[in-house]
């Protein structure tokens, strides 16, 4: 069917009417486009469609840089320039979360601070990569469809460098199938270079910020969060991204994860290998041993960064843990807006009061965004 595109949905797709009423979501277009749409799926109020034709496109379209952007399932918004992705992402994030939350942030007089992209492209520092007989790539959007690439727009240089003799090396080592995630690191000489983990089925290893210039602003709003003299528990700390920077302010931390680097602890950072709810059972039931350096500080920070699907079952384990901690400050952070909110929303209706809002575009090109909230007690 022939359809106008009207918007940009904030979860990337643009989105048209029929005349019904009836939305339909079209990935990779945008308002002002008129296209022939072939139905692929929805539900009663909604539909998916997937363009056949672009009969006339909208004039806010632009060049992809990506020769393979029409197929690939990685970037959705190369079509859109950087200004027009950050003012809908940023957008659809605060209207999100201030209608679940019933928060109107100028009448609560607190402000979002904003970080769009410093750099929209290239800004990767990890990609996972599928390959099989002699190619590598990404899947197409929605299917298993290996699209062979040479470079991809958003992966760092270096990376892309890598991916020759990454080719080579799969063809002599890997039989059927595979994945490889590649990674910048650095080397005791404070050299970099791209390491590779090879897998047969979805492994990866642990996580770690794959924007290392929006990771900066975020560690930075941390850093100011945190009054001086804190001790900080940092759940979903991973390897202490977000509070090795505190070191320099705060009496200590207590980092728990499930792959946390336990032999890495020192006298002010304990990092504890576990998973949240275990270990907040246990700091509440029995006792841990990070409990004393907990209770010591003045002001005492609670960091939350769960993965995309939020605090789910966790949260009432965690405010077991804060409840009996007498946290007096929580920072929230998350990558999925609608679970972030959620979770927010959970800790204000626990008296929480927030004092700060922030937005980080760690993925341009994409509709993903980096949500953090600050909270007080009332
Ligand atoms: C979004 S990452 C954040 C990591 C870290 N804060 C950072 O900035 O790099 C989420 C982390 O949660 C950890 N994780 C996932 N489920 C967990 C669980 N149930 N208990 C403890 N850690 C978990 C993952 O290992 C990952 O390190």
């Amino acid at each position: 069917m022939r359809l106008r595109i009207t918007d940009l949905s904030r979860g990337g797709a643009g989105l048209g009417r029929l005349e019904d009423g009836r939305v339909v979501f079209v990935p990779k277009t945008a308002p002002g486009d008129e296209v022939e749409v072939a139905i692929v799926g929805g539900k009663k109020r909604y539909l998916h469609g997937r363009v056949q034709r672009l009969i006339a496109p909208s004039p806010q379209r632009i060049e992809p840089k990506c020769q393979y952007f029409d197929r690939c399932g990685g970037c959705e918004w190369q079509h859109l320039a950087y200004t027009t992705q950050w003012e809908v992402k940023k957008e659809g994030a605060k209207y999100a979360f201030e209608r679940l939350a019933q928060f109107n942030s100028k009448e609560k007089g607190v402000d979002w601070r904003e970080f769009p992209a410093d750099e929209p492209f290239h800004y990767r520092n990890r990609i996972q990569l599928h390959g099989d007989a002699g190619q590598l790539g990404y899947f197409e959007r929605d299917t298993r469809a290996l699209i062979a690439i040479d470079r991809c727009e958003i992966a760092s240089e270096s990376l892309n460098a890598s991916l020759p003799s990454i080719r080579t090396e799969a063809e002599k080592k890997m039989k059927g199938p595979f994945e490889v995630e590649l990674r910048e690191a650095s080397t005791s000489d404070g050299q970099s270079e791209v390491q590779s983990a090879w897998f047969y089925g979805k492994r990866y290893s642990e996580f770690s910020q794959v924007n290392d210039l929006q990771n900066h602003h975020l560690r930075e709003w941390v850093f100011e969060q945190v009054p001086e003299g804190s001790v900080v528990l940092d759940l979903y700390g991973g390897l202490g991204n977000l509070s090795l920077g505190l070191l320099s302010k705060v009496k200590s931390v207590v980092c728990v994860d499930v792959n946390a680097p336990q032999d890495r602890s020192t006298d002010s950072i304990r990092f504890v290998r576990s998973s949240v709810r275990q270990w907040c059972w246990k700091a509440t039931h029995e006792t841990v041993p990070e409990l004393d350096a907990l209770l010591r500080g003045g002001s005492r920070v609670l960091i939350l960064d769960p993965p995309r699907a939020g605090l789910g079952s966790d949260f009432a384990y965690i405010r077991d843990v804060y409840r009996k901690l007498q946290i007096t400050k929580i920072l929230l952070v998350g990558c999925h807006t609608d679970t972030w909110a959620r979770d927010m929303v959970r800790l204000m209706k626990d008296d929480w009061k927030v004092q700060g809002l922030a937005l980080f575009d760690f993925f341009p090109q994409t509709h993903h965004v980096e949500s953090a909230g600050a909270l007080v007690q009332l």
